[in-house]
């Protein structure tokens, strides 16, 4: 542990050796950590911090130890606590004296919080894309059942006819939101800390903005105590990522409905279900399970950073190290549900004639019923009561309302005519002619726009 060097007479405890070691997990940022520590290196040198010889000599030696690590050779010692003291030590082992110019006007603390950034910016790209490919799925499916009615609910009870396709591209249009929610995210995470030094800038003439345009950030960071402290972008992230992921659980709670034997649906492929070891009739859709069960720990991860955060003073504490595994897990499993939902949605078999089954069970044409009788004349809130005894007549006598004779409409109202009888699922749609409403002619350019926004035309 780092504790020996300098000040300290006494190794550490070996229990608070690991206790406090994060060496086991940021390894992950081995990457985003040399990218720094070579962009940090050049501007040493061109700052004439050091000269450019030792500048050479640490670059060439820190690729060396980024092949290492990649060809898995590279021995991670419990002892060297963190990623960075970890590549700084092997650093030093391979080029001797240059090594310890590295850290020159540096400190950890503005090191992590841009090795934390250059992930989270590269999370956010996967996530965007991941995101990209299921909206990509989901119109697929749209563009196959093109036609397909199915029931629309509230409160999970029959209320209107849609098309299968107006609903599936709900979830396109959260997803979208979702998609402006990480890139606006990502201003305030490109941002550039690196001289901030521990938390009051450091004591060279370093340049700031040489170190953001050799990283990709838009801007630097504007306060060195808050550059060292802020895990605002982590958790706008994770907040990001979780609203995504409430989205993917209410898309996994429809597709556990939809594929059970009482609705029918659809069918999800093999490949995405797996069987029961005792019923043998069983097809499960645990994948769909697993994202809905899988939210909560993304949930989590916003809840654990935030409460870590909550009572911090300025600047640098050492809590913060608990920022990386929760942002990893949340990136890793926003990232893999959103590609196996892809997959998923891309492969499933819908049952045409069940949704329109279940059209037909239900009472669904009742609102297009007090419509026909607003048309002619009577006043809406008249028209609902007189449907609405209209469908309890016709359920007391187990009839469908295409049951019913004209005798039994005009029971209830003179205004029904025979015309009543042209209203069926299909007029009921088209009828729905608003923007944003189910007629095919709109959901029909809900989808051409849908794809304008995927393929950025
Ligand atoms: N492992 C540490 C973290 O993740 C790196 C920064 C350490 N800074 C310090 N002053 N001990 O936060």
């Amino acid at each position: 542990m780092s504790n020996t060097r300098g000040r300290f007479s006494k190794s550490a405890d070996k229990l608070a050796e690991q206790y406090t070691a994060s060496l086991a997990f940021d390894q992950r940022l081995y990457k985003q950590d040399i990218a720094g520590s070579i962009a940090h290196v050049k501007m040493l040198a061109k700052q004439s911090i050091i000269s450019d010889d030792e500048a050479k000599t640490i670059i060439a030696g820190l690729e060396d130890v980024r092949k290492e690590i990649e060809k898995g050779k590279f021995k991670f010692a419990a002892e060297q606590e963190d990623i960075h003291m970890a590549i700084e030590d092997r650093l030093i082992e391979k080029v001797g004296e240059a090594g310890r110019k590295l850290h020159t006007a540096r400190s950890r603390n503005d090191q992590v919080a841009l090795d934390m950034r250059l992930f989270t910016k590269e999370a956010i790209a996967d996530i965007q894309k991941g995101i990209r490919g299921l909206q990509q799925a989901l119109l697929d499916l749209a563009e196959d059942n093109k036609s397909v009615v199915m029931p629309g609910y509230t409160h999970l009870q029959v209320a209107q006819p849609v098309l299968l396709a107006h609903h599936l591209l709900a979830y396109f249009e959260m997803l979208q939101r979702d998609y402006e929610r990480f890139t606006d995210c990502l201003k305030r995470v490109d941002v550039m800390p690196l001289g901030s030094g521990a938390l009051a800038g450091v004591a060279y003439k370093i340049d700031r903005e040489f170190l953001a345009k050799e990283l990709g950030f838009g801007k630097i960071s504007r306060n060195s105590m808050d550059a060292v402290s802020d895990r605002d972008f982590i958790l706008e992230y994770e907040a990001t990522a979780a609203i995504c992921m409430m989205h993917l659980s209410r898309m996994a709670e429809e597709i556990v409905l939809w594929s059970s034997a009482e609705f029918g649906f659809i069918e999800l492929d093999d490949a995405y279900s797996t069987g029961s070891s005792i019923m043998p009739q069983k097809k499960n859709p645990d994948v769909a399970e697993l994202a809905r069960g899988k939210t909560g720990r993304i949930y989590g991860n916003l809840v654990a950073l935030l409460t870590t955060m909550k009572g911090l003073p300025l600047a640098y504490n050492r809590d913060m190290q608990e920022d990386k595994e929760g942002l990893f897990d949340t990136a890793d499993t926003l990232q893999s549900t959103l590609e196996v939902f892809a997959g998923m949605v891309k492969t499933i078999k819908v049952d045409e004639g069940n949704t329109r089954g279940a059209l037909e069970r239900g009472y669904v044409l009742a609102t297009d019923l007090a419509d026909y009788l607003v048309k002619k004349g009577a006043a809406f809130r008249t028209a609902h009561e007189i449907v609405g005894k209209l469908v309890n007549y016709a359920v007391g006598k187990g009839k469908t309302l295409a049951d019913l004779d004209m005798k039994e409409y005009k029971k209830f109202s003179p205004l029904f005519g025979g015309d009543v009888r042209s209203i069926t699922i299909e007029t009921s749609l088209a009828a729905r002619n608003v923007a944003g409403g189910t007629a095919p002619a709109q959901v029909k350019k809900t989808l051409a726009g849908a794809r304008r926004i995927i393929t950025g035309k």
